[in-house]
């Protein structure tokens, strides 16, 4: 067997594999843009030994077998392809002969000739559909199959939206075959991925697979769910012709109620197509959908009929291709960045390649999960899609192409940058008063501000223009101020000196003074500005604002429980536990000690918002226990009973009884047994009274109360209990709890470190409680500590 021949089968065997699993299976294994190459490679090499040809070569077929679940659809016009322009020069060919064919007389010298009109349309990358209407009625939907036997996926179009079942208005033929692509939008994929990520399902690589593998489900249901789109683009069968042009067809079809491509145009010869498509190309991240060429048809229909076919394309029109957006490259490595929160991020390093004009050499695997998912190992051949301003993907990988020495990719167990631990995260479900732990799909290094990695990004986080604006400190710098030791946490760069500056590069010496200058205007930062600036996690700008503008200082910003910070608008569990998780770092708390020590005065309003401080109640804070099975009624009920927390706490069983039915009064009971969970709802509550919020129905239960119309006064430090806590307990009881000693007030507790409040309470002759009178009291009223 000579060369020639030997690559000639072996093409065949590759694009008749290739055909099968893109037209069968939905799930294409190389990138349009290689198949094309392939096919072309054998298509010269066909030209080039014509002896060679056979009848069943791929290069004289078009598509492929129909999958054997649908019946089988006999296309009476056969579904057709379209040959391809890749550069200008292939459609001035086209155009040449299409003026040669219609006998038209050629551009002489100067340019001047017969100028065609042909219609101009988007070239959708979906899969070409044929729609059947009988009497305006929907009759039957094709696949196009290996264009002559496509399959019958009838059921299935009727579930695409904009598909109508019946025809509008009136005249259409009463045989009329339309044709066009069913498609999804870009929008459309990304949320159909998203859902089937989250659902553990499988996820598409494309638009253009997605909606092939939804188009062609045995289950209509799960096509119906589906994003699907259709847009018409031609007729097949009809009984009875309607237009004289290809766009008058259009027009008319969509006078019927067919989508048609809104992007449809005119065109007045070869330069006014090459304009469209320059246009289009230039438009093409930014529409809806995705498109991988223009189409051009001569707009005349009997001039159509005129130009005929050659092989199975027609002469009348062609495909002018983009750039695809998707190619073959190897994958030469895994290395591993460290980002801000520590997190450790997979990228690939890949052979560098050319797609859709720029050179890709990295690309984002995003996790570990991610990693598994695609299957990869390095040394692999994989597909690289860069879609619009999107970062690279790697969205599949060829395993046939798998070399016998490719290496599994393995997360590093030390930090690259810092060799601190790395760790898998968890991720924590809270639910009814429980958390559930599972494996999360990030690994963190653990070393936060010691690792150099994300010591720079967090400074260059809290140095940026809407956290703590510090101009002048561009990311070079910083990886320098970092690098040089000089800075080790944000609180550093109040300390920086002039002379440690000046000298590192792009720092002479007026630079390095205005940027001294700089650090030193950002010291009277917004409340906002500075939250955002600290970097917590899951914490951008709005809900920097949220924070800053409800609780309106640091302090309780610091100290906000997670099930109070969920009072603020927008913030759920996940991100309240975030947050507080973040303020109980000793290491956080140092740092923000450090730069308030280094002279930071943040800007705060000090009072509490009044709509935040409204927005307490006390069968909400009740909820928020996520007591088992007791909902935000049940809560009502208990709080509607005893009027206050302390009450339900203290609810004797016939009382619980009265306020629930059996089995939520019993699991109020049973939670309320365990004393962190005590301590965890008098701590909402004292915190949330601590910041000044009240709420109504305590106020009326106060009469009647023990301690009603009496003052109290807490000084010193209690040891069994805060002073919050304390509050809360003799307001339960009905007392005013005050915070200076007057002759009106009724009894002060002073615990150890009690000062001037003491000295003024035994002046004036009033009663004193230390800690374990106080306790002895609260217990004769049945209150537990
Ligand atoms: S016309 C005889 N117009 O491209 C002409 N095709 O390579 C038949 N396509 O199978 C096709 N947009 O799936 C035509 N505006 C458009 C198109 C279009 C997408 C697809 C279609 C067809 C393939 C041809």
């Amino acid at each position: 067997m000579t060369a020639a021949q030997t690559r000639i089968l072996e093409l065949r065997a590759e694009l008749d594999e290739h055909n099968y699993r893109y037209h069968v299976l939905d799930e294409p294994s190389i990138p349009d843009a290689e198949y094309d190459r392939l096919f072309h490679e054998l298509k010269a090499l066909e030209a080039a030994h014509p002896d060679l040809v056979t009848s069943d070569s791929p290069t004289q077929r078009v598509g492929s077998t129909a999958l054997s679940a649908f019946t089988q659809v006999r296309h009476e016009m056969p579904m057709l392809s379209l040959g391809n322009a890749f550069e200008e020069a292939d459609m001035r060919e086209f155009d040449r002969r299409v003026v040669e064919g219609l006998d038209l007389p050629a551009g002489d010298l100067f340019g001047a000739g017969a100028e065609v009109q042909y219609s101009c349309e988007p070239k959708l990358d979906g899969l070409a559909v044929s729609l059947l209407y009988q009497d305006g009625v929907l009759v039957r939907g094709a696949t196009r199959g290996d264009g002559t036997t496509g399959e019958d996926i009838s059921v299935n179009v009727r579930t695409v939206r904009n598909i109508p079942l019946k025809l509008k208005g009136s005249g259409w033929p009463a045989t009329l075959e339309v044709r066009g692509e069913v498609y999804m939008s870009k929008a459309g994929f990304e949320r159909l991925n998203a859902t089937q990520l989250e659902a553990g399902g499988k996820t598409f690589a494309n638009p253009r697979n997605a909606a092939a593998g939804s188009l062609r489900q045995l289950d209509s249901k799960i096509t119906a769910s589906r994003p699907l789109e259709f847009c018409c683009y031609g007729l097949g069968q009809v009984s009875a012709e309607f237009a004289d042009t290809h766009i008058g067809n259009l027009q008319q079809l969509k006078a019927w109620g067919l989508p048609i491509s809104h992007e449809l145009k005119l065109a007045n010869g070869i330069a006014q197509c090459l304009d469209y498509y320059r246009d289009i190309g230039a438009r093409r991240d930014a529409l809806p959908y995705e498109i991988d060429g223009v189409v051009f048809k001569v707009n005349s229909l009997a001039a159509q009929r005129e130009l005929g076919f050659r092989a199975r394309e027609p002469r009348w029109a062609i495909a002018h291709k983009f750039p695809a957006l998707e190619e073959l490259t190897e994958l030469l490595d895994v290395e591993f960045q460290v980002g801000r929160t520590g997190a450790v991020t997979p990228v690939a390093r890949l052979k560098p390649v050319k797609v859709a004009g720029v050179t890709v050499a990295n690309a984002t695997l995003h996790n570990m999960d991610e990693v598994a998912r695609l299957g990869l190992m390095i040394g692999d051949t994989v597909i690289i899609r860069r879609a619009g301003d999107v970062i690279p993907q790697v969205v599949q990988v060829v395993t046939e192409r798998r070399p016998a020495d490719a290496r599994p990719v393995q997360i590093p167990e030390c930090c690259p940058v810092c060799g601190s631990h790395v760790e898998r995260t968890q991720l924590v479900k809270r639910s009814k008063g429980r958390e559930t732990f599972s494996e999360g799909a990030v690994y963190r290094c653990v070393g936060r501000l010691a690792c150099g990695a994300q010591l720079k990004q967090a400074i260059i986080h809290f140095v940026s223009r809407r956290a703590m604006d510090i101009e002048g400190l561009g990311e070079k710098s910083v990886e320098q101020l970092v690098d040089e030791g000089l800075v080790r946490s944000p609180a550093d760069l109040y300390i920086l000196r002039f002379e440690q500056i000046v000298g590192l590069e792009g720092f002479a010496e007026l630079s390095s003074n205005n940027l001294l200058a700089a650090i030193a205007d950002s010291k009277r930062p917004g409340l906002a500005r500075f939250i955002y600036a600290l970097g917590i996690p899951d914490v951008g700008e709005e809900t920097a604002k949220v924070l800053a503008r409800s609780l309106a200082s640091l302090e309780r910003v610091q100290q906000a429980l997670p099930q109070v910070l969920t009072y603020l608008p927008d913030v759920g569990l996940e991100v309240a536990h975030e947050i507080h998780s973040f303020f109980e770092d000793a290491h956080n708390r140092a740092v923000i000690e450090q730069l308030l020590e280094r002279g930071l005065q943040i800007q705060e309003q000090g009072e509490l918002a009044a709509e935040f401080a409204a927005s307490a109640t006390l069968d909400g804070v009740i909820d928020k226990l996520n007591i088992p099975s007791v909902g935000p009624g049940g809560a009502k009920k208990l709080a509607d009973k005893f009027g206050t927390l302390q009450g339900v706490i203290d609810a004797d069983w016939l009382d619980m009884r009265q306020a629930l039915p059996e089995k939520q009064a019993k699991a109020v009971r049973a939670f309320f047994d365990e004393p962190h969970h005590v301590a965890l709802a008098l701590s909402i509550e004292a915190q949330l009274k601590a910041f000044g919020m009240h709420w109504e129905s305590e106020k009326k239960q106060v009469e009647g109360l023990p301690l009603a119309g009496q003052t109290w006064v807490l000084t010193g430090s209690l040891e069994l209990m805060s002073r919050d806590v304390a509050k809360v307990k003799l307001e339960s009881l009905g007392a005013k709890v005050a915070g200076s000693v007057s002759a009106k007030t009724h009894c002060v507790v002073a615990g150890p470190g009690a000062g001037s409040k003491l000295a003024k309470a035994n002046e004036l002759g009033l009663k004193v409680l230390d800690e374990a009178a106080f306790v002895a009291f609260l217990g004769q009223h049945n209150i537990a500590v």
